[in-house]
C-alpha cells in the first residue's frame, strides 16, 4: 500500500521550462508563445492535481548581449539586462503567465551551477584544450561547419550559414573543446530506445538524420576574455569566457535545484521561488519537458544531452520543438513593419483571446499565421456564442437554480418531448462526457489547435440545441431539461477552459454561481455540481464577455 502511494506520488510531478530569452530587445509574440504553451501546460497539470514546476527566464551573457549593451550606450551590461528583464516580466504578467521561477543567468546560483557543470564535464575527461578555426557567426554566437556555409547569393561578398542565414566569418582562435564527437553514437541510440525525447516525429526523425549523415565534431565551448567580455570565466582560465550556450543550458538544472540536488537526490526547498518542498528532485528532472523553437533544436536535442551524459547526470523527459509565427503570410520583421506588439494587442483584445488565439491557431509542426483580423473574429464569437448563450440561459424568463436542483443528481433523466431534440440531446451528453479525457490527452501531447476545436464544437452544437429547443415554448420540466443542459456546457466547458483563459473563465463560472471549490475536473461531469445557478436568473447582472470594436 506505502509503496503503491509512492509510486503514484512519483507519477505526478512534473516540469517544464520555456527557452531562456534573450534580453537584448523587448519581447516579442514569439516569446509570448513559448510562454503560453508551458504556461498552459502547467496550468493544466494543477487542474489536475498534478505537482508542476514551470521555469522561464532570461539568457543575459554573452556576445549579442554585450553589443547590444555598447550600441544602447550602456556601460554596464548589467544595467542594460536589467532594463529588458522588466519587460520579460511586464509581458508575462500582462498574460498571466504563472511562472513558478523566472531564472537570470546573472543570478548567483545559476553561476555556480554552470561551474560545477563544467568542472564535472572537465573531471570526466571530456574538456581539452586546442585551436579552434572555422566558420563563426557572431549573432548566433556559434560556429558552423564548411558545409553549412554559403556565399550570400546577393553578391555582397558575405558568407551565410545555411540553418539561421546570418553572416559568418572565418576566425581563429584557442579555446576549450568538448569531446562532442564523443557522443554522436550515443545519442543515437538514446533517441532511438527514448522514442518520446524528440517531439513531434518529424523533429525527432531530422535529428537522428542529421546524427548519421553528419557525425558531430568537437564543440569550441570557450571564447578569449578579450573579445567576450560580458560571461562567466572558465574555471581555473579567466583568459576565457564560457560559450553562452553552455552557460544557458544550465538553466534548466538551476531553476530546480541545483546539480547537487539531482545528484544526491535530498529534499530541499532553498533554490526556488515557490516554497513548495521538492521533495525527490530527480523524480522532477526525469519528467522535465523543454518547449523550445524549431531554431534552437540543435542545442536542446545534441549539445545538452551530451553536456549531461558528460557530467554524468541524468537527462530530461522530452524536448518539444514548436514552429514559429509569421504574420500576414510573411516573416515577421521591423523593416517591413509587420512585428506583432503582444501588449498592443492585449490593450486592445485582452489576454485571452490573445492566449487562445495563439493556441487555436499554431500547431507543432507548422508556422502559425497572426492575422489581426481573426484575433478580431475571435473577440466576436466569444461575445455571440459563449456570452450569449450563458447570457440567454440567465434570463428571467428562465429559474437555472431549478434546473440544476432537478436534474444534477441524474435521478430525473434529460428527456425533451421531441425525437429530433431528444437525438441532440444525446450527442450532446455523449460529446461532454468525452471532453475531460480527450482535452487530457491533447493537453498533453501539446495539441491546443484541436483541443480548442473541440470545444467551439460543443458550444456551436449547445447554441444550434438551445435555437431548435426553443425553451421559452415549453412547460417548465422540458425547459429546465433544455437550461440545465446548455449551461452544463458552459460550466464543463469553463473548468477544462481555465488554463486556456483563465480570466474569461472565471466570469463565466462567475456568471452562473459555481462555487470557487468547485472548479476542478473532479466537477467536470455532468451533474457533478448540484450547488451553482442560486440567483443567476436575478435582473440587472453583469455580462461576462463584452465585445470589443475593431481597432482601426
Ligand atoms: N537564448 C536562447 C535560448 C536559450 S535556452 C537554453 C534563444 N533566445 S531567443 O530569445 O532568441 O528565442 C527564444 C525562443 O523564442 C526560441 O524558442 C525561439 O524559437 C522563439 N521564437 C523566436 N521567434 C519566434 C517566432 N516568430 N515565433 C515563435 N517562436 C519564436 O534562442
Amino acid at each position: 500500500m506505502l509503496l503503491r502511494r509512492c509510486l503514484i506520488q512519483r507519477r505526478l510531478v512534473s516540469h517544464v521550462t520555456t527557452p531562456i530569452f534573450y534580453p537584448n530587445a523587448k519581447p516579442h509574440l514569439g516569446h509570448l508563445y513559448s510562454s503560453l504553451i508551458c504556461d498552459v501546460f502547467h496550468r493544466w497539470k494543477t487542474l489536475q492535481g498534478e505537482e508542476n514546476l514551470f521555469t522561464t527566464g532570461t539568457d543575459e551573457h554573452g556576445l549579442k548581449i554585450q553589443l547590444a549593451s555598447e550600441r544602447n550606450g550602456f556601460q554596464n551590461p548589467k544595467q542594460f539586462v536589467d532594463k529588458l528583464y522588466d519587460d520579460f516580466i511586464t509581458l508575462d504578467k500582462a498574460f498571466n503567465v504563472n511562472f513558478t521561477r523566472f531564472i537570470r543567468t546573472t543570478d548567483t546560483d545559476h553561476i555556480n551551477n554552470v561551474r560545477k557543470l563544467w568542472n564535472l564535464c572537465d573531471k570526466n575527461g571530456f574538456i581539452y584544450q586546442g585551436e579552434h578555426k572555422g566558420w563563426y557567426s557572431i549573432s548566433d554566437e556559434t560556429f558552423y561547419p564548411e558545409s553549412k556555409v554559403i556565399e550570400d547569393p546577393v553578391n555582397t561578398g558575405k558568407y551565410l550559414n545555411t540553418e539561421t542565414n546570418n553572416e559568418v566569418v572565418y576566425h581563429s582562435e584557442k579555446n576549450h573543446f568538448f569531446k562532442l564527437s564523443h557522443f554522436n553514437d550515443q545519442l543515437i541510440d538514446y533517441i532511438e530506445s527514448n522514442p518520446q525525447f524528440i517531439y513531434p516525429e518529424v523533429k525527432r526523425v531530422q535529428i537522428l538524420n542529421e546524427l548519421r549523415n553528419n557525425r558531430l565534431q568537437d564543440l569550441s565551448i570557450s571564447r578569449p576574455s578579450f573579445r567576450l567580455k560580458w560571461g562567466i570565466d572558465v574555471p581555473g582560465d579567466p583568459s576565457q569566457k564560457m560559450y553562452v550556450w553552455f552557460d544557458a543550458l544550465c538553466n534548466y538544472l538551476t531553476s530546480i535545484g541545483g546539480i547537487d540536488a539531482i545528484m544526491n537526490n535530498e529534499p530541499h526547498t532553498k533554490l526556488l521561488h515557490t516554497r513548495k518542498e521538492i521533495q525527490s528532485p530527480r523524480d522532477w528532472w526525469s519528467n522535465t519537458t523543454h518547449v523550445i523553437g524549431k531554431d534552437i533544436i540543435r542545442f536542446h536535442t545534441i549539445y545538452w544531452p551530451s553536456f549531461l551524459m558528460a557530467a554524468g547526470l541524468p537527462l530530461p523527459r522530452q524536448v518539444v520543438v514548436h514552429s514559429h509565427w509569421i504574420c500576414n503570410g510573411m516573416k515577421m520583421s521591423k523593416s517591413l513593419g509587420n512585428v506583432v506588439d503582444p501588449l498592443l494587442m492585449k490593450k486592445h483584445y485582452g489576454e485571452d483571446p490573445m492566449r487562445w488565439f495563439l493556441l487555436e491557431n499554431s500547431q507543432l509542426e507548422e508556422d502559425g499565421d497572426f492575422q489581426e483580423s481573426k484575433l478580431f473574429s475571435l473577440t466576436e464569437m466569444f461575445a455571440s456564442k459563449w456570452g450569449n448563450l450563458v447570457n440567454r440561459c440567465c434570463g428571467p424568463k428562465f429559474n437555472l437554480q431549478r434546473a440544476v436542483q432537478f436534474y444534477s443528481d441524474g435521478r430525473n433523466p434529460l428527456l425533451v418531448n421531441d425525437d429530433n431534440l431528444q437525438a441532440e440531446v444525446n450527442n450532446l451528453v455523449k460529446k461532454l462526457s468525452n471532453i475531460p479525457i480527450s482535452m487530457d490527452k491533447k493537453m498533453n501531447n501539446f495539441q491546443t489547435a484541436s483541443a480548442l476545436r473541440d470545444v467551439w464544437s460543443i458550444i456551436n452544437d449547445t447554441n444550434a440545441f438551445m435555437q431548435n429547443a426553443e425553451p421559452w415554448t415549453k412547460g417548465p420540466a422540458e425547459q429546465d431539461a433544455i437550461i440545465f443542459l446548455c449551461m452544463e456546457t458552459s460550466r464543463i466547458l469553463s473548468i477544462l477552459c481555465q488554463p486556456i483563459i483563465p480570466d474569461l473563465a472565471a466570469k463565466l463560472l462567475d456568471r452562473i454561481d459555481v462555487e470557487k471549490d468547485n472548479r476542478t475536473t473532479d466537477f467536470s461531469r455532468i451533474g457533478a455540481d448540484t450547488t451553482y445557478g442560486v440567483g443567476s436568473n436575478v435582473k440587472g447582472r453583469t455580462v461576462p464577455i463584452k465585445r470589443v470594436t475593431k481597432r482601426t
